[in-house]
């Protein structure tokens, strides 16, 4: 799949999510964003919301994280697969058994599966509470490349990671393992929650494949004129 702008749907129920992606409907330039479906939407809906949103001819990463013992995951992976999403992800740190379950649980019966990407450290997760709580105690960076390393030796196809670590992942895991860089904002935009960001452009420099954006277009006066300016500064400038 090539370069994307991922845009976060974390709304809470079904209709606010429709209704917001009608809004890409029509218009001169005609392109349905890709989806990110995480926790929130998920739970609250369960799978027909997945399944609405594939219809409409969305692709979709369905954003659950799953960290359990490996069996556990692979029979849930399999459940998933039938989703026909686009992406799905895990949790590194639950081993690379736990991965290499999960590729297999996901693997369909000619073969083909959704791409499957690792969460490495979270970036809520603080060098204090790796170190205090996690009882990690090498550089978060190196806890980071090892685990995006444990991911691709398990056969994954990428990482979700920060765009200030995806020039690094490249260089240990190689150019095409997968980047999926969330933490983007425009240059003038709030930050929110997020501590380290970059601009689209910035991204793009730092080599992430695809960019994952919420609030500044959920969240914006035209948020179809913020989506087409993420693309058009992630991909063209
Ligand atoms: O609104 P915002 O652009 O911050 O949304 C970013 C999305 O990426 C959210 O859905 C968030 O859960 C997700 N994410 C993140 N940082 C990570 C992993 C996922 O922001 N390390």
């Amino acid at each position: 799949m090539a370069r994307d702008v991922i845009v976060a749907c974390d709304f809470s129920d079904a209709k606010t999510t429709l209704d917001f992606l009608e809004m890409f409907e029509g218009g001169p330039v005609k392109r349905k964003p890709f989806v990110k479906i995480g926790m929130e939407l998920f739970y609250a809906e369960g799978p027909s919301i997945v399944r609405e949103i594939k219809s409409r001819g969305h692709k979709v990463f369905l954003d659950l994280k799953l960290h359990d013992i490996p069996n556990t995951v692979k029979k849930t992976m399999a459940v998933l697969s039938k989703l026909d999403v686009d992406i799905t992800n895990l949790h590194a740190a639950g081993t690379t058994n736990m991965m290499k379950a999960a590729l297999e649980g996901l693997t369909r019966e000619d073969g083909t599966r959704p791409l499957l990407i690792a969460v490495t450290q979270l970036t809520s997760t603080d060098r204090e509470a790796l170190e205090n709580e996690l009882l990690i105690k090498e550089p978060m960076e190196d806890v980071v490349m090892r685990y995006a390393l444990n991911a691709k030796n398990s056969g994954l196809d990428g990482v979700v990671c920060s765009p200030l670590e995806a020039q690094k992942v490249h260089e240990v895991c190689g150019a095409g393992f997968l980047t999926v860089t969330p933490g983007v904002r425009f240059a003038e935009g709030e930050k929110g929650d997020q501590k380290r960001v970059m601009t689209p452009h910035e991204a793009r420099k730092a080599g992430s494949d695809y960019i994952v954006m919420g609030r500044p277009i959920t969240a914006a006066n035209d948020p179809v004129a913020a989506y087409h300016r993420a693309l058009k500064e992630f991909l063209e400038d």
